[in-house]
Formats: C-alpha cells, sequence, structure tokens
C-alpha cells in the first residue's frame, strides 16, 4: 500500500500566499486521526466488558443474545484498531498508539448510553473524513469500517430505545468537531504519537434533562474557560449545511430551541457567523442533542424486561479548550488548514475540578 504523499505548499509559496495556499490532509494523517477514534472505542468495549458480566446486562434488563452482540462490537472495534494500525505501518508510516481515558460509566445504563454516543461520532467522523482521502483503497476500506459503524450504532440506538435511524442522512462532521467530542473522554497521550493537526473547540453540552423534541427550547452550558461573543448563532450540523436554531443567552449559558426537519444524534455548534459553519466561526461545540422520543427500549431476547433505561446523555468529564491548526469546512474538495504548527496543546480542565491540566496532546 501506498499512502498518498503530503500536498505540501512550499515556505515561500505559503509566505507568498498565506490565505490561500494550504496543505491537504495527508492520507496517513487521516488514518491516524481514524485509529485515534478506534483506539478510544476499542478500549471503551474492553473496559465495559471487564467491568460488567453478562449477568449484569441482564439483570439490568438487557436480555441475551445482548451481550453476545457487545463482544461482537468489542472485536470488531479491536479488528479496526489492528487494521488501521498494520496500513500505517505497511506504509512506513508511524501509527498512533491507545491514550488514556476518562468514560463517564457508572452502570450498565451508562455505558450503553456512552457506547450509542461513540458509535454515532464514529459514523459522523469517518463520512466527514471521506472527501480528504485521496487514495481510492483507502476510501473504499474507511467505508467498509463506517458502515459496520453505522450497524453498531442502529443496534445500539434500538437496545438504548431510541429510533435505530432517526433520518434518511447522517451527519458529517469535520475533524475539529470530532476531536471536540473525542478529547472530551482522552485524558492523555503517548507523547510518542505523531501529531494530529486536530484540536478541540471549547466544549458545549445540554444541561437540560428529558425528551428533547422538535420545537423544545433547551439549555446548554459552555467550559467555564471558554471566551465567547458577546453575540453567537447556534446551527446544527447537516450533510446539506447548516440548519439554524434560535438562540439566546441565559444565565450560565444558552438557551436554544430545536429547529424542525432535525433528528437522533445531532450536533449542535455556537457560532460567530450566521452566514456558515467552519473551523474559523465555531466558538464552541458541538453539543451532543439526541432529539426525537424514546421507541421503548428493544427487546433483546425473551426474558427481556420492560425496566426504563437512562434518558440522559453522558457527557464527556472533561471540557477540553484548543487552539492550532485547524483544517476548514469551507474548502470544497478536501479539508485543508493554514498555518504551520507541527503539534498544538490542548488545555483540558477537569469539570468539578479546580486543578486545570495541561496536556501535551498528540505531540
Ligand atoms: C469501568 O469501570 C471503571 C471503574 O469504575 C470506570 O472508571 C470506567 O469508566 C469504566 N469504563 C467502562 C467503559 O465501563
Ligand atoms: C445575521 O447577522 C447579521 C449581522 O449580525 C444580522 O444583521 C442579520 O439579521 C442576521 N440574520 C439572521 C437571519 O439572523
Amino acid at each position: 500500500m501506498k499512502l498518498s504523499t503530503y500536498v505540501v505548499a512550499s515556505a515561500a509559496a505559503g509566505a507568498t500566499h498565506a490565505s490561500v495556499v494550504k496543505r491537504a490532509i495527508d492520507d496517513a494523517t487521516i488514518l491516524n486521526y481514524a485509529l485515534t477514534l478506534e483506539h478510544l472505542e476499542a478500549t471503551f468495549y474492553a473496559t465495559g466488558l471487564k467491568n460488567f458480566t453478562q449477568a449484569d446486562f441482564v439483570n439490568a434488563g438487557y436480555a441475551d443474545p445482548f451481550y453476545a452482540n457487545l463482544q461482537k462490537v468489542a472485536s470488531d472495534e479491536a479488528e479496526h484498531v489492528t487494521f488501521l494500525t498494520t496500513a500505517l505501518q505497511g506504509a512506513g508510516a508511524p501509527a498512533t498508539a491507545a491514550c488514556t481515558y476518562a468514560f463517564p460509566v457508572t452502570d450498565v445504563n451508562t455505558f450503553i448510553a456512552t457506547a450509542n454516543i461513540l458509535e454515532g461520532v464514529g459514523v459522523s467522523a469517518y463520512l466527514g473524513a471521506a472527501a480528504s482521502i485521496a487514495n481510492k483503497d483507502y476510501l473504499t476500506a474507511a467505508g467498509s469500517i463506517l458502515t459496520v459503524e453505522a450497524r453498531h450504532s442502529s443496534y445500539l440506538r434500538a437496545v438504548a430505545g431510541e429510533v435505530p435511524f432517526a433520518q434518511p442522512f447522517d451527519d458529517p462532521l469535520d475533524f475539529n468537531e470530532v476531536y471536540t467530542l473525542a478529547s472530551g473522554f482522552i485524558l492523555s497521550c503517548p507523547s510518542s504519537n505523531p501529531s494530529l493537526p486536530v484540536s478541540a473547540f471549547p466544549s458545549l453540552t445540554v444541561t437540560s434533562s428529558g425528551t428533547i423534541s422538535n420545537g423544545s427550547t433547551i439549555n446548554l452550558a459552555t467550559s467555564s474557560t471558554a471566551k465567547l461573543p458577546t453575540t453567537v448563532y447556534a446551527a446544527f450540523v447537516t450533510v446539506t449545511g447548516p440548519v439554524w436554531a434560535t438562540v439566546t443567552a441565559s444565565s450560565g449559558g444558552y438557551t436554544v430551541t430545536i429547529p424542525s426537519g432535525i433528528s437522533g444524534q445531532s450536533y449542535l455548534v455556537l457560532t460567530s457567523s450566521n452566514n456558515t459553519v467552519s473551523d474559523d466561526n465555531i466558538v464552541a461545540g458541538p453539543a451532543i442533542v439526541e432529539i426525537g422520543a424514546k421507541n421503548g427500549r428493544l427487546s433483546t431476547g425473551c426474558s427481556g424486561s420492560s425496566s426504563s433505561s437512562s434518558s440522559s446523555i453522558p457527557t464527556p468529564s472533561s471540557t477540553p479548550a484548543g487552539t492550532g491548526v485547524m483544517p476548514s469546512r469551507t474548502s470544497s474538495v478536501s479539508p485543508q488548514f493554514t498555518g504551520g504548527a507541527s503539534f498544538l496543546q490542548i488545555s483540558v480542565s477537569l469539570v468539578g475540578a479546580a486543578a486545570a491540566a495541561t496536556v501535551m496532546l498528540l505531540a
């Protein structure tokens, strides 16, 4: 296998057309970006299967064959890690290693809710990255992972009582949007990991509870360290472009009315512009917003109980705030980024903790 080479703007050209000339993200970087997410998922399932037994799931109402299916999901994610690692090594590129994670899991229900979020974000991440992959073989390989992540997502959504396929089109997320969500689960990474040109926006989390529907009003909070402009706009990221929502500042955060046409696991960003959504104008988020009534949990077996599952969406345990090199959503063909930083520092402030840890991430 051969990785497409960096399309690197020369320093001279960059100096001459600093605002125009950009370099595309190369395939090795995209594979390492995907591998970063797969490590997160694989570790999540491996740890979850250590934390909870088959009996724990059955007792919580997730009767067999749920546990066997969960083991299959875990093994799929482990295989994805192996596949991407092997592909990178085969191409002579360094492969990123697993990080240290924190998951908001306290019981079987929060485990399944977190699994749902990770699978949904995985789908959106592969979808958003697809257009940037140069090598067609890699595109097909990434597509074959994407469809499996989508199957995991549908199954887990059904099991959790959510509509399995809530909308006709999935939402593509850009590199930094995904990284914002993923970094909430990442505590630290090996310093030997290859650098990724990604950074996290200030976190945005839904603070209201209960079912969220179109027309509902929800409350959101940003990380306490985020400095937002006086006027912000709110948009859901969709494949056909932003769907704008009415937003007002409220005490300690923002209130947003959910527009029509959005359903399922959806992604809300706050922006400084009401024209486009791009890395240049996202000021916080995405927040994950699950929109739509619950179906009632899918029976996972003949002895499935009807005990209700938690309806709350767990939030990452840390609020990332990042700066650095950002790919641009507005590029028509491939996400591009400006600037020449080779690594970035992400400040991670832990929710509920006074201490803020600065993590040299992916350096
Ligand atoms: C596993 O259990 C540990 C200890 O309670 C917890 O910190 C961690 O978040 C759990 N992880 C998963 C994926 O269940
Ligand atoms: C978009 O923002 C501009 C400038 O802040 C404002 O004049 C305009 O009314 C806004 N449009 C909408 C649809 O909110």
